[in-house]
């Protein structure tokens, strides 16, 4: 349900969840501060204790009240990039309850930039906010897809279509060398030239590789339509019928409603992508076909495109 902002304040500070927009994707808040508001907060999403929340703030001394020992590399990168979609992992304060972090020393700070969280999170402090989709399905994008998962009971703070579409970089500041551990809309590139070093750039775990997982919701089972997510090399002469294609060639196309060219336009992709794996569910599509993105381009959605289809298509 759909709800004006003064209950969105008054329900925060009340111990409730409310889904509310960033420039990345809907997110289920909280206060970071109540501890049954958070228990509340997993157990909607369905989700593992073991996977920790980012707090979102909308300062940098809200970070500093929930942080120790910040680097100074935090405070270059908060300079650049927020408000934005990027998440620090830094150490936490010992104040921080245990169940945000998973029981991690660490914690993931971010500002989003929305100026709806921003005012939010001015007025009831920090919020931690998963993703607002159920766990395991496609981020939400739009209030319809918090409905889809959670009916229309779960109070929605509507900032219609959220801009990126794509979940916020996350980057660990607690390693030797800082480390992206979610590709997002900031590249390793920009951050490297923030930061005036260099950065270890995302790498993409192999399927049951046994490292240590860092990032504990990299292990888990995303993003995922229920029809079956195939990448193809190229696109076929004949079309399946109950197969939606995603193509990003500018050459001349089969006219089909079931092929969605991008022409190259990857921003236009990442803001549509989880929209589109809700609308072919919804149209009852069993196979989504996505065409390769091409490799070594610029752009800085490619990493983070590879990476949510690449997770849609293996678990
Ligand atoms: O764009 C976003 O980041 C969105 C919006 C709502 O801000 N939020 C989001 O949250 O994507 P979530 O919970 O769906 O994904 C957060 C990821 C998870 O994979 C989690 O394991 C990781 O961040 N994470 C959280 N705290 C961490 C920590 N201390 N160390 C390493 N990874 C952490
Ligand atoms: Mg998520």
């Amino acid at each position: 349900m759909i709800i004006d902002f003064q209950s969105a304040v008054e329900l925060i500070k009340k111990g409730d969840v409310i889904a509310f927009p960033t420039e990345t994707v809907y997110g289920l808040g909280a206060d970071a501060n109540n501890i049954l508001a958070i228990k509340k907060t997993y157990e909607l999403k369905g989700r593992p204790s073991d996977n920790p929340l980012i707090v979102h703030v909308s300062s940098v001394s809200q970070a500093e009240d929930i942080t120790r020992n910040l680097p100074e590399s935090f405070y270059k990168l908060a300079e650049s990039f927020w408000p934005g979609p990027l998440t620090l992992i830094v150490e936490k304060n010992p104040s921080v309850p245990d169940i945000v972090t998973g029981g991690l020393s660490t914690v993931a700070v971010r500002m989003p930039n929305h100026p709806l969280a921003l005012k939010l999170i001015t007025q009831s402090g920090p919020l931690t906010a998963p993703s607002a989709n159920k766990s395991g399905k496609p981020s939400p994008t739009k209030p319809e897809h918090i409905w889809q998962d959670y009916g229309d009971v779960l109070p929605v703070l509507d900032g219609g279509s959220t801009t990126i579409g794509l979940e916020s970089t996350i980057l660990d500041l607690t390693s030797e060398l800082p480390e992206i551990l979610r590709p997002g809309a900031i590249s390793n590139i920009e951050l490297s030239e923030a930061l005036g070093e260099k950065i270890r750039p995302f790498q993409e775990k192999k399927f049951n590789e046994p490292k240590p997982v860092k990032s504990p919701g990299t292990k888990y089972t995303h993003y995922k339509p229920d029809a079956e997510v195939k990448w193809i090399r190229k696109i076929p002469k004949s079309l399946e019928i109950k197969a939606l294609y995603i193509v990003h060639s500018q050459k001349k196309l089969p006219n089909a409603k079931n092929l969605i060219s991008y022409g190259g336009n990857f921003k236009a992709l990442a803001k549509d992508l989880y929209d589109i794996f809700r609308s072919a569910d919804h149209q009852q599509y069993e196979k989504i076909y996505i065409e390769e993105l091409p490799e070594q381009q610029k752009d800085t959605m490619i990493s983070a495109l590879n990476n949510r289809i690449s997770k849609a298509c293996n678990e």
